[in-house]
C-alpha cells in the first residue's frame, strides 16, 4: 500500500500545550485597522497561528527547563556561565565570548568596538535589517554583495545565500582594505529567504578577508540550519554529522555575532565570540557598561542555561531533519497550487513572492505589506514584511526607492506547531491567492527613519485608485 503522506515525524511529543483561538473575521477587520495594518503592533490573543518570526519563539526542551530550574542565580560567577562557556568552545569553537541579551547587542558592541571612523565599510552578503541599522548608527556604510541570483525568487538553486567573492574583491580593492573593519557573512541569508551559504563559499569569504588582513565575522543565527543544508547538499558532507559542518563553518571565522532567539532553541539570548583576547576585552569592557556583567550579559544566569542546552539540541540531526520537512511540507502545498514563492524553501520560512502574488501594486502600495495584512484578516494568521516596508528607502530627492525583493515571510517557529497547522497555513494562502486581484494596496502614513517596519502605520488605499 502505498502510504497517502509522505512525512518526516516531528523528532519531540508534545509535553504542556497553550490554547489559541481563531477570532471571527470581522473582529480580526476591525483590529488590523485599528493597528495601522501593521501585524507587530496586534496582540498575541488577536492571533491564531503566529508566523511573525523564528525568533524568541521555540518551544523549549524538558531538559532545556530543567537546566534553568538547576542553575544557580548569580551576579558573578555563575554556573549557568560556564555551561554555556564549554558549550560555545565544544560546538563552535570559539575560546572567548560575551553573553548578551540578544542578537543585537552583539552587533552594537561589535561595530561600536571596530568601526573607529565615519564612513568605514562593512560588506556582508546580505545584512538583515538590525545588523545593517547598527552599522549605520556607528556611522558605518553596509554593503550587501549577494550572488545574483539571490535576487531571482522562483530560481531553484542550492545555495542562493552565497557572497558574491569577485564582487567582495573588486569591492576591497577599490574601497582599500584600510576602510573596511570587518567582512561579514549571515548564514543563513535570512533577507533574501533564508537561503544557504555553501562551506565552499564561507572559506573563499575567509580567504579573501585574511588576504587583506581583515577579520571575517559570520553572522551565526542559523548556523546548524546552515550546516544541514551544507550536509544535504553539498558534495562531500553527507556523511559528516552537523556537529563536524558546525565546527568547519565556524573555523573560518575570526568570530560570529548569535542571537540566541533562534538556533539556541530560548526565548532571549544572544553571544559575541571571538578569537583574539585583545578584542574580547574591549567587548567584555564595552558590556560591563550596556549589558552587565561578563558572566551573566543581559540575561539571568537560567537563561544563559537554556541556551547552552539548546546549542547541543540544534546539533542534533533528527531534529533538523523533522524541522527542514515541516519547512518543505509548507513550500511544496503552496508551490503545488502556483503560489509564487522564494525556491527552493529557506531554512526557517518560506517566502511569499509578494511582487508576483499581486503585480496590479505598484511597490510604493506595499504588495507583500498588504498581502500580510489580508493573510491576517482572512485567516488569523501572522506573517511579516520583508520588503518594501522594512528594506525600501528614501532617495536624497525624496522619492521611494523600493526594495530588491518585496516577500512576505511565514516564519516557522521551532518545535511549535504541527504539520496540521501547517495545512491551515498552505489552505489559507491558496485561498487568498484564488482572490488575489480583489486586494487592494497600503498607502504608507508613518515610519521611522531607522527600522521603519516596526512600527510603522498604513492606510488602505479604495479599490480602483
Ligand atoms: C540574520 C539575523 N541577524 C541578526 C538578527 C538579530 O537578532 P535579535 O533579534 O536577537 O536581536 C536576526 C533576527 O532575526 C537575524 O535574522
Amino acid at each position: 500500500m502505498t502510504s497517502p503522506f509522505n512525512f518526516t515525524p516531528e523528532s519531540y511529543r508534545i509535553k504542556t500545550i497553550e490554547k489559541i483561538e481563531l477570532k471571527p473575521r470581522a473582529y480580526r477587520e476591525k483590529r488590523i485597522g485599528e493597528v495601522g495594518y501593521n501585524v507587530f503592533m496586534l496582540d498575541i490573543d488577536d492571533i491564531f497561528i503566529d508566523l511573525l518570526t523564528d525568533s524568541g519563539t521555540s518551544a523549549m526542551s524538558d531538559e532545556q527547563w530543567a537546566a534553568m530550574l538547576t542553575t544557580k542565580q548569580a551576579y558573578a560567577g555563575s554556573n549557568s556561565y560556564r555551561l554555556l562557556d564549554r558549550a560555545v568552545k565544544e560546538i563552535f569553537g570559539f575560546e572567548h565570548f560575551v553573553p548578551t541579551h540578544q542578537g543585537r547587542a552583539a552587533e552594537h558592541i561589535l561595530f561600536s568596538t571596530i568601526i573607529t571612523k565615519e564612513g568605514q565599510y562593512v560588506p556582508n552578503n546580505t545584512h538583515f535589517d538590525t545588523t545593517e541599522a547598527n552599522v549605520m548608527y556607528k556611522k558605518g556604510i553596509p554593503m550587501n554583495l549577494p550572488v545574483e541570483e539571490a535576487y531571482q525568487p522562483g530560481k531553484v538553486s542550492d545555495f542562493k545565500g552565497n557572497m558574491d567573492t569577485n564582487k567582495l574583491e573588486n569591492f576591497i580593492n577599490e574601497k582599500g582594505p584600510e576602510n573596511i573593519p570587518v567582512v561579514m557573512l549571515t548564514i543563513t541569508n535570512n533577507t533574501v529567504g533564508g537561503q544557504p551559504v555553501s562551506m565552499k563559499n564561507i572559506r573563499k569569504v575567509s580567504e579573501i578577508a585574511h588576504d587583506h588582513k581583515i577579520p571575517m565575522f559570520l553572522d551565526a543565527c542559523r548556523f546548524a540550519e546552515n550546516a544541514f543544508f551544507i550536509k544535504e547538499r553539498e558534495p562531500g558532507y553527507r556523511d559528516k554529522t552537523i556537529r563536524e559542518i558546525v565546527k568547519e563553518e565556524f573555523s573560518y571565522a575570526d568570530g560570529c555575532t548569535f542571537s540566541g532567539k533562534k538556533e539556541a532553541l530560548t526565548n532571549i539570548g544572544g553571544m559575541l565570540c571571538t578569537r583574539d583576547k585583545e578584542l574580547y576585552e574591549k567587548f567584555r569592557n564595552l558590556l560591563v557598561v550596556i549589558e552587565g556583567f561578563p558572566t551573566y550579559g543581559g540575561m539571568a544566569c537560567r537563561e544563559l542555561a537554556a541556551m547552552a542546552v539548546g546549542l547541543h539540541e540544534s546539533t542534533d540531526y533528527d531534529y533538523q531533519k523533522a524541522r527542514h520537512a515541516q519547512i518543505e511540507f509548507l513550500a511544496d502545498s503552496l508551490d503545488k497550487q502556483g503560489v509564487p514563492i522564494v525556491k527552493p524553501a529557506g531554512g526557517h520560512a518560506v517566502y511569499v513572492d509578494g511582487k508576483e502574488f499581486l503585480p496590479h501594486l505598484t511597490p510604493d502600495k506595499f504588495p507583500a505589506q498588504s498581502l500580510t495584512a489580508q493573510l491576517y484578516i482572512e485567516s488569523g494568521i501572522r506573517a511579516v514584511e520583508l520588503g518594501n516596508s522594512c528594506f525600501g528607502k528614501t532617495g536624497d530627492d525624496g522619492n521611494f526607492i523600493p526594495a530588491k525583493l518585496d516577500l512576505m515571510r511565514l516564519a516557522i517557529p521551532r518545535r511549535r506547531y504541527t504539520i496540521s497547522h501547517l495545512a491551515y497555513v498552505a489552505d489559507s494562502v491558496v485561498e487568498l491567492y484564488e482572490q488575489r486581484d480583489q486586494i487592494t494596496g497600503l498607502k504608507r502614513v508613518y515610519a521611522p527613519k531607522l527600522l521603519g517596519h516596526f512600527l510603522s502605520r498604513f492606510e488602505p488605499i479604495p479599490k480602483n485608485i
